[in-house]
């Protein structure tokens, strides 16, 4: 068999089986893939490559990652398809308009983290098509009772392995 000339591209990028794994839960018509906490920007750049997000938002509170997200976007060609916003909350984040499709992801953060950015954007988020992707660091009961809390059900809740780590994963949508 012929080697996948994506493999060492896909390696040096860091699109990990946790990235992976994140980016099948990113339907094909989704409009606008949100990502909350992008760190380097790998999973706008898998979705966008993957061709399931048309456009994305990459959040993050540090202007430092923000600076390398920039960089690695406009090595891969993506750049003119990500809008990069540094901020530590979605309260003052513009979001699409209400008619696009929306994924936004948190992934890699704290738990508290998760419920703290959920809540800040909730009216907004609620206010259109969503499909959340939660990937907390550590325990997910906190996010698990946001969920349950705020009308979210669960379609998908699984245990990704990634480089000797268990990740949780829960895709919930409006319910
Ligand atoms: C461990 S990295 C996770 C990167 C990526 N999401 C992933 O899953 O691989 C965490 C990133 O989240 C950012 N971050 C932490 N708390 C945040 C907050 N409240 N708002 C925005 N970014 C935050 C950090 O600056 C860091 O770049």
């Amino acid at each position: 068999m012929d080697p996948s000339p994506v493999e060492p591209v896909t390696r040096r990028l860091g699109i990990t089986s946790r990235i992976r794994a994140l980016v099948a839960h990113v339907p094909g018509e989704a409009d606008w893939l949100i990502d909350v906490g992008t760190n380097h920007g790998i999973l706008p750049i898998a979705a966008l490559r993957a061709g399931c997000a048309a456009r994305c938002v990459a959040i993050d509170k540090s202007r430092t990652a923000l600076a390398e997200t920039r960089r690695r976007l406009r090595r891969s060609g993506c750049l003119d398809r990500v809008r990069l916003v540094c901020a530590d909350t979605l309260a003052a984040v513009e979001l699409p308009a209400p008619e696009h499709r929306v994924v936004v992801c948190l992934a890699g953060l704290g738990p508290r983290t998760i419920v703290d950015l959920l809540a800040s954007g909730l009216p907004r988020i609620a206010a259109r098509p969503t499909r959340l992707l939660l990937n907390p660091l550590v325990s997910s009961a906190g996010p698990r009772r946001f969920l349950r809390e705020h009308g979210f059900d669960l379609v998908a809740d699984e245990t990704v392995a990634d480089r000797g780590r268990e990740y949780e994963l829960l895709v919930a949508e409006a319910g």
